[in-house]
């Protein structure tokens, strides 16, 4: 079985497509087509595309990477893209709150520089001109500066193509602030993940934990309430609950529950359904209605 995962050069320009076999080797890259989308779909040739949108802390990632990986699509996390341009900025000695002088200096970064996402959906890295800085953005500083240089339009407008690029070639589950209002309005499902302000922040203090950062709960909460303001107070897209979204609160949930919630309004809106047939997801025509969950439940990958 091998997984395809799309992504986009947007400083040379071409979508091109990685194929990972199950003993991790990766085939030569090959421009990608519809029929490369890691999604059989005999029904609907249209890319599926989930949009999961919510603050820091909402379980938003680990929800998208289940969800990713029970349906055989690419993960596709955009806020690594907005921290990649804000590892630039800091690398430029620029430093948060961004003047008028910063901003402009910041505006061209995503354009000029080649960021991607690759890997499979366990094992996303994110690569800056090549370099692999998947651990480099994952600092609360880095965060800080990604809710800054996020509010830029032209770094907005620039990831935001890149995005719909990626989505439209091999669809996904698309992870950020944004995906359901502005870059993807019309996905199959649009989920607003939430949870309160004191699980969140506890979430994310054993997130950087695990990753050798350490910070206490209330100074990673001060950081978070600063993030969710800029983020939904920001004239250019702005953090809310799209049109149509279903709202789930994960404080109380376990991620089994979100996961089989999402999938049962997956199942309704869609009208299909998902059959795991040799390791890809396939979808037909579900005249059954909920039939899908009694008689073919989705398998987790097994790469
Ligand atoms: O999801 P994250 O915490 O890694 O995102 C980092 C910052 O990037 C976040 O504070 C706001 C910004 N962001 C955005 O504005 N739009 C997105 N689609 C994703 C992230």
């Amino acid at each position: 079985m091998t997984t395809t995962v799309a992504r986009v050069d947007s400083a040379g320009g071409g979508l091109w497509a990685d194929l990972t076999y199950n003993d991790g080797s990766v085939s030569s890259r090959k421009k990608a087509t519809p029929e490369m989308s890691s999604t059989t779909d005999p029904v609907n040739p249209e890319p599926l595309i989930i949009a999961i949108d919510g603050p820091s802390g909402a379980g938003k990632s680990t929800v998208a990477r289940l969800l990713a990986s029970r349906l055989g699509l690419p993960y596709i996390d955009t806020g690594a893209m907005y921290r990649a341009v804000g590892l630039l900025a800091a690398r430029g000695g620029i430093e948060p709150p961004l003047d008028d002088e910063d901003a402009a200096a910041v505006s061209g970064l995503a354009e000029n520089h080649r960021i991607e996402l690759s890997g499979t959906g366990r094992d996303v890295r994110v690569l800056l001109d090549g370099e692999d800085v998947s651990e480099a953005i994952r600092t609360p500083e880095c965060a800080l500066m990604a809710s800054a240089v996020s509010a830029l339009p032209a770094v907005r407008r620039a990831l935001v193509a890149i995005q719909r690029r990626i989505g439209l070639q091999s669809g996904g589950i698309m992870e950020g602030r944004d995906i359901g209002s502005v870059v993807f309005p019309d996905a199959a499902l649009k989920v607003y993940l939430t949870a309160n302000p004191a699980e969140r922040a506890r979430r994310r203090q054993a997130d950087l934990h695990a990753k050798g950062i350490e910070a206490t709960v209330d100074e990673v909460r001060r950081q978070q309430q600063q993030r969710d303001l800029q983020d939904s107070t920001r004239s250019d897209s702005p953090l809310h609950v799209a049109r149509g979204s279903v709202v789930v609160d994960t404080s109380e949930s376990t991620l089994d529950e979100v996961v089989a919630r999402l999938l049962a309004e997956l199942d309704e809106r869609m009208e299909i359904r998902l059959d795991t047939v040799g390791g890809n997801t396939v979808r037909s025509r579900n005249h059954g209605g909920l039939a899908r969950r009694e008689s073919a439940p989705i398998e987790e990958e097994s790469s």
